[in-house]
């Protein structure tokens, strides 16, 4: 049977497929990014409340307007930018369906939109739907596993055309750790006003952040605030990732191209999940401090035990994730150690060729979360054990 020829470009979500692998092999799955801990009481409360007070059927499509406010305060508290939860916001089925909906509604066919690799899997097959083309600048691993990852300014420059239609920044990102400085998102920003090139800001782990780091929005350089459409979620912040309920911010004139294709993808997000995110959005200050110190313990837990098992493991300044390089494994590549360690260690992580676009890169690394249950996260740790027996 034919399929079409953009499906054929692109192949099934390997981090996806690695949770079912997991399960097969029953091995502690340390690949998909979702917590196995509760979600915050007062949360789920509202997501009751909100079902046994019959809010039940569409919300509107661009979503519910309280909830449209409520995040129009938390951007304004955080990054002390007004917006108009009127005109400028767009609730969607998670940051995940926000991101197709803005490049399906922004960009064309021919035109490029850059990608940092290693990347969150889902944008390059983003891009492609959309018709338009990646084109990919590498973040380098630090010689240091506690130095930051980079990109070459020279790179990023030759990677701009007037082609470019759009730069996705992810920050803090996945799978890297990176959090990105003020210096790198104002020469992000230099190019993308000498280009005329918009940036598309995924910024689901803007509280998940190590070390004294701060989350800045490109959105709040100047000149940016009228050429990025802000991404964001409920998932990561407030441990509900099988919520489906994300935004995207973007001035007006954008924001009205983005609804039209959100409504005509998926009408909208979950009505009585928009009003519990209300509660979820008006959390108190303490929560958020608490939920990255809660992180920062697994994430030294898990970073010792991988170095100690034979792992270069780069330090995470941000999000939930650790980036390994096996080369210190006699192995022949990322998929054949990752099959491995699902089936006969007991651990599943995500091998790092699926963060790359090219054969080749990440070849050498796999990528492990931390956003588990600290004995579930002493079960992969016992089980990573066997490698030095081994
Ligand atoms: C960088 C990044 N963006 C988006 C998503 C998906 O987010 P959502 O659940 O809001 O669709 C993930 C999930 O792991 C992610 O890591």
């Amino acid at each position: 049977m034919r399929v079409s020829k953009k499906a054929k470009q692109f192949t099934e979500s390997v981090i996806r497929d690695m949770t079912r692998q997991a399960i097969q092999h029953d091995a502690v799955n340390l690949a998909q990014g979702f917590p196995d801990f509760s979600a915050p009481e007062a949360v789920k409360l509202a997501a009751q409340e909100a079902v046994a007070a019959n809010i039940n059927q569409y919300a509107i499509t661009w979503g519910a307007q309280n909830f449209r406010r409520a995040i129009a305060d938390k951007f304004r508290q955080g990054q002390k930018i007004e917006v108009d939860p009127e005109r400028e916001i767009t609730v969607c089925c998670g940051s995940t369906e926000a991101m197709i909906a803005t490049l399906l509604a922004l960009a064309d066919p021919g035109e490029e939109v850059i990608v940092f690799e290693p990347f969150y899997e889902n944008y390059g097959p983003d891009a492609i739907l959309s018709g338009a083309t990646p084109r990919y600048v590498t973040l380098h691993p630090p010689a240091d596993e506690d130095g930051e990852w980079s990109f070459d300014t020279a790179e990023l420059r030759a990677a701009f055309s007037h082609n470019t239609r759009a730069i996705i920044i992810n920050t803090p990102h996945n799978p890297s750790g990176k959090v990105f400085t003020r210096g790198e998102l104002e020469q992000i920003r230099d190019l993308c006003v000498e280009f005329d090139v918009l940036a598309i800001t995924d910024e689901i782990y803007e509280h998940i952040l190590y070390d004294g780091a701060r989350h800045i929005s490109i959105a709040t350089i100047e000149g940016m605030r009228e050429r990025t459409v802000t991404i964001n979620s409920l998932s990561k912040s407030y441990s509900v990732t099988g919520w489906r309920v994300g935004w995207a911010i973007a001035p007006a004139e954008l924001t009205s191209a983005i609804r039209k294709v959100h409504d005509f993808l998926t009408v909208g997000a979950p009505a009585p999940l928009q009003a519990a995110g209300v509660a979820a959005l008006t959390m108190p200050g303490t929560y958020y401090t608490e939920l990255a110190e809660n992180y920062a313990l697994r994430r030294d837990l898990l970073l010792r035990a991988l170095r100690e098992a034979g792992f270069k493991a780069y330090k995470p300044g941000g999000a939930y994730y650790i980036m390994t390089d096996i080369s210190g494994f006699a192995s022949a590549d990322d998929r054949e150690f990752g099959g491995r360690l699902v089936k006969e260690i007991g651990v599943a992580a995500v091998p790092g060729s699926s963060f790359y676009s090219e054969n080749g890169g990440g070849s050498q690394q796999l990528r492990f979360t931390f956003c588990k249950q600290i004995e579930t996260l002493h079960r992969a740790i016992d089980n990573l054990r066997k490698l030095q027996q081994g």
